[in-house]
């Protein structure tokens, strides 16, 4: 990764000052630059040093959807970004960030999840989604990897070609590095300690070298967002739901697609990796990754993947999802801080909505005006008593659960 200036300058003022260098935080910078925006970026340790450099980049808002709701719509507007913005990056700082709709394959270990697959399949494609139903025996088809088990280990699989995945330490590095093209600044191990307050307003960033001063504020920070969010007088509710990943190695034998099943996804990646992951660990603050986790993964990916246990293994990473109660992003203007901008609390969804949340966090500071679709995710469901306002927490069903 290019090395950015370690320190913030005493420079001219920017119009934007972002708490945060990772996916949200450097798309929020670069739809800024694109506009015109003088922006800067303050990252306490170095450009997705947290939950975007471990991230395997799924984009896949179909696999994780139980059911239809403003939150789905959300995240198939934030896959619709990917693709153009990764042709963009190319042709502006010749980075490919390996966006690929290669499918995914979503595999069900018994009836029970064939039953709940198929429900899925049902109201996707009826919502005008491609989603297709594989018999066990066809599944060999698809995916030559599950050839000869599938019929015995597995009871079906939906198909979803419109699903894919990006690098995602990539994609946070073509966002930086095009913001900086255009003129934003970004500062790494610059660690934003406080906001400084005159009144209702923010007016700057504490950090160890002195004061950064700007005329708005956004807090992108990841799992220190309720940190930072205290010193401006603000309760954020965001903690840490660590994830752990393995990076395997699988020569000729890689999967064609990423394969998902209720436990575990394997994403295999341009240069022959396979990422295997992912744990959910809630309230863990602990970024090392730990034997119970590999273990956990690899349990999980030879139950349906026996073929796996032939892959080396690379390395093993872990970082912190932040989120919040309900696991839907808080973005919108922070409560009585009319220049504080909140982008955080995405969970498992940064890298897929880090596009979209970053351009329309651009486009509120230039215009004032909000996204519709992000009114049911800003702060303000926390003040009264039920903080999804007819959202239906998304909690269980998601793969990993370690805990
Ligand atoms: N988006 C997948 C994960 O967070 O594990």
């Amino acid at each position: 990764m290019r090395s950015f200036p370690g320190r913030p300058t005493a420079e001219a003022i920017p119009d934007v000052l972002i708490v945060g260098g990772g996916v949200i935080g450097c798309s929020i910078a670069y739809h800024l630059a694109l506009g015109g925006a003088r922006a800067q970026v303050l990252e306490r340790d170095y450009l997705a040093a947290g939950a975007s450099g471990v991230a395997a980049g799924m984009l896949a808002p179909q696999v994780e959807a139980p059911f239809d709701d403003p939150f789905f719509a959300l995240t198939l507007l934030g896959r619709a970004e990917h693709a153009p913005l990764a042709a963009a990056l190319l042709d502006d700082v010749g980075l490919d960030v390996e966006c690929r709709t290669s499918g995914i394959l979503r595999v069900a270990m018994d009836e029970a999840e064939r039953v709940e697959l198929q429900r899925r399949m049902r109201w996707q494609t009826a919502r005008g989604l491609r989603a297709e139903w594989i018999e066990p025996t066809e599944l060999g088809d698809r995916e030559p990897l599950l050839a000869g088990v599938a019929g015995r280990l597995l009871a079906g699989g939906l198909w979803l070609p419109d699903e894919g995945h990006v690098r995602s330490p990539r994609l946070v590095q073509g966002l930086a590095t095009a913001s900086v093209k255009r003129g934003a600044r970004i500062a790494e191990g610059a660690w934003a300690t406080a906001f400084e307050l005159d009144g209702d307003r923010v007016v700057g960033v504490r950090t160890p070298t002195g004061v950064m001063r700007a005329g708005t504020f956004v807090l992108a920070a990841g799992v220190w967002s309720g940190d930072l969010a205290r010193s401006a007088g603000l309760s954020l509710p965001v903690g840490p739901v660590k994830g752990q990943i393995v990076t395997l190695r699988a020569l000729n034998r890689s999967p064609r697609q990423v394969i998902w099943s209720g436990e575990c996804y394997l994403v295999p990646k341009v240069d022959g990796q396979v990422i295997l992951g992912a744990t959910e660990e809630d309230g863990n603050y602990d970024r090392r990754p730990t034997l119970a986790g590999m273990g956990h993964l690899a349990e999980a990916a030879l139950e349906f993947l026996p073929l796996a246990g032939g892959f080396t293994v690379e390395g093993m990473w872990a970082g912190l999802r932040p989120a919040a109660p309900d696991r839907y992003p808080i973005v919108g203007r922070a409560p009585g801080r009319d220049n504080l901008i909140l982008a955080t609390a995405h969970f498992r969804n940064g890298v897929l909505l880090g596009p979209l949340t970053g351009r329309w966090i651009a486009d509120f500071i230039r215009g004032g005006t909000l996204a519709s679709e992000l009114a049911p995710f800003g702060p303000e469901r926390f003040a009264g008593a039920s903080p999804s306002q007819g959202l239906e927490a998304r909690r269980a069903d998601l793969p990993g659960r370690a805990e």
